[in-house]
């Protein structure tokens, strides 16, 4: 049986703010939030199924979890609980690098807020991760309590868990949410669509049984290797907000969207059916300089873009926003009816006076100038297979996440990285603490002897890469130019980025130690990638 699309509103997740106002003086604030097991309908014809959700309670929780309102500048501090139960009500892989408490009870969680600038012992490190009152503790573990600083530029982040290989079935599961970072003085006079209409949207992809609950396939492409881990999930409905396909009925005039793409594997290319446009405003964690106007765009999993959308230039009553980008991104199967809606605004006939705008300029911060580079590093990524063809693992570098630290950055500095990508596949890379600049893409030529050669040497700079990066430049788009915490690294390509391990806003210097244990990661942010083992150590010294 199909679920019929577009009957369930677009919920609003519950707002929590991160900061108090004491005297009209605001003040750091602490925040309780859990993680509970509880019941939720994706749609209206669907039963009720168990999930993992974030919440202030049971009764409260809620899928994507409360979205966190951060004021910059004032310090949030959460602690995180577990309330989970002994058993994931997904599988997972033990043969994959894994959190597996020493009790063999209890679901371990740890949660990271991606694009969050705050010392390492409060980025959720895979291996600090806990289970049910604490009593399960990985390596990394240190503290109940994190602080996150809010000293970073205003933009859009969002919190998710973290831990060591069981990522996937993690956020699979509900454990997902936004943060946002606010300052009122710097955006109040931008004049942007505010209150109900700033809307957050948190887009993934789930498969459900007929009796509502998730389907995760239980059996891996190479079950005698790793029994249970897939390469990618994919589900034939889109979610957002925790409601399949849901429809949202619009005031014919300007809107203001935040969307994340929560899905593990699935790209989202947005589109709307009658041709309305979008004018991006933000990307990732970071305000764009001038805004930029699309008929659609591509948004990989963990990519934050922030959108103005006019309806009052709407042909229709109705629209459609749609998909149709392929899975896995960019070579597989083209979309079906399914999964090429995502959701539904019916629009109000009148129009009506909207004193919101965009304005020609947001908000600028210093141009990056590749001269300032400290140094220049080169990054891999590498796809591994079984005699079948299919794929066992994906590595960084060649490297397990175990092997000691190599990407060794000194707080303050920029530094050139090169990410080569040698795979099939459209890899989000994202960088803890950092951000950055897209400089080029460039396709490879002879890319299977450049190949051949890191196979043997894995040194991009002994395999003579200048030699096999000059192929044709692929077009950055406009909206993808500003500050970003992830970019989408095409098959057969090499990436420029800039990278800067400093604000962006101010020349401070970071006013917490970015250099203690356990360090950050970088990480593809498909996750069954990440779980397996695509992600390295990044490690900050003075
Ligand atoms: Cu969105 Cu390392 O994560
Ligand atoms: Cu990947």
């Amino acid at each position: 049986t199909r679920l019929q699309m577009f009957v369930d509103e677009l919920p609003d997740m519950p707002l929590l703010k991160g900061f108090d106002v004491v005297n009209g003086v605001p003040k750091p604030k602490s925040l309780k939030i859990g993680m509970y097991m509880k019941t939720w309908r994706f749609h209206r014809d669907l039963p009720a199924t168990p999930v993992f959700a974030y919440g202030t309670s049971e009764r409260t929780a809620t899928i994507p979890g409360p979205t966190i309102e951060a004021l910059q500048g004032i310090d949030t501090f959460v602690t995180w609980s577990n309330y989970l139960p002994s058993e994931h009500i997904l599988p997972w892989d033990p043969t994959i690098p894994t959190a597996i408490p020493a009790s063999k009870n209890g679901v371990p969680t740890v949660v990271h807020l991606h694009g969050g600038i705050h010392e390492p012992a409060s980025d959720g490190s895979a291996k600090a991760w806990f289970t049910a009152e604490f009593k399960d503790r990985g390596p990394a573990w240190t503290q109940q309590t994190y602080r996150y600083r809010n000293q970073q530029q205003p933009g859009n982040l969002w919190y998710h868990d973290h831990t060591m290989g069981l990522t996937r079935v993690n956020l699979l599961a509900g454990l997902i949410g936004a943060y946002i970072v606010c300052q009122p003085e710097v955006e109040g006079p931008l004049r942007l669509p505010s209150g109900e209409f700033d809307r957050t949207l948190v887009v993934f992809d789930r498969s459900f049984r007929t009796n509502g609950s998730i389907y995760m396939n239980s059996t891996g492409n190479n079950p005698s290797i790793h029994p249970q881990w897939q390469p990618e999930y994919f589900g034939d409905a889109i979610i957002v907000n925790g409601k399949a396909w849901p429809q949202l009925k619009v005031r014919r005039r300007k809107y203001r969207f935040r969307i994340i793409n929560a899905s593990n594997a699935r790209f989202f290319k947005f589109f709307f059916t009658n041709g309305l446009g979008f004018i991006h405003v933000g990307s990732d964690s970071a305000y764009l300089g001038k805004p930029v106007e699309t008929k659609d765009f591509l948004l990989g999993p963990s990519e934050i873009t922030d959108v103005v959308v006019d309806f009052s230039m709407s042909k229709n009553a109705n629209v459609t926003l749609a998909n149709d980008a392929p899975y896995p991104y960019p070579s597989g199967d083209p979309v079906n009816d399914a999964n090429s809606k995502v959701m539904q605004f019916l629009i109000a006939d009148h129009p009506e006076l909207d004193t919101s705008r965009v304005p020609s300029t947001l908000i600028q911060y210093p141009v990056p100038d590749l001269s300032s580079a400290s140094r220049t590093r080169y990054i891999t990524m590498y796809e591994y297979e079984s005699d079948t063809g299919e794929p066992t693992h994906l590595y960084l570098n060649a490297k397990p996440f175990d092997a000691p630290a190599t990407e060794i950055v000194k707080a303050g500095t920029s530094e050139v990285w090169n990410v080569i990508n040698l795979t099939q596949d459209n890899h989000p890379l994202h960088i803890h603490l950092g951000l950055f600049v897209v400089f080029e893409q460039r396709e490879l030529v002879n890319e299977e002897k450049f190949k051949d050669c890191m196979n043997k040497l894995n040194d991009a700079v002994k395999c003579q890469i200048s030699r096999y990066a000059r192929g044709k430049t692929v077009e950055v788009p406009a909206h993808e130019k500003g500050w970003k915490n992830v970019f989408k690294m095409r098959p057969g390509t090499v990436t420029k980025i800039l990278l800067r391990l400093a604000y962006i806003h101010s020349n401070a210097s970071y006013e917490f130690d970015p250099t203690g244990e356990p360090g950050y990661v970088y990480h593809c942010h498909i996750l069954d990638h990440e779980d397996n083992v695509m992600m390295r150590p990044l490690k900050l010294v003075r």
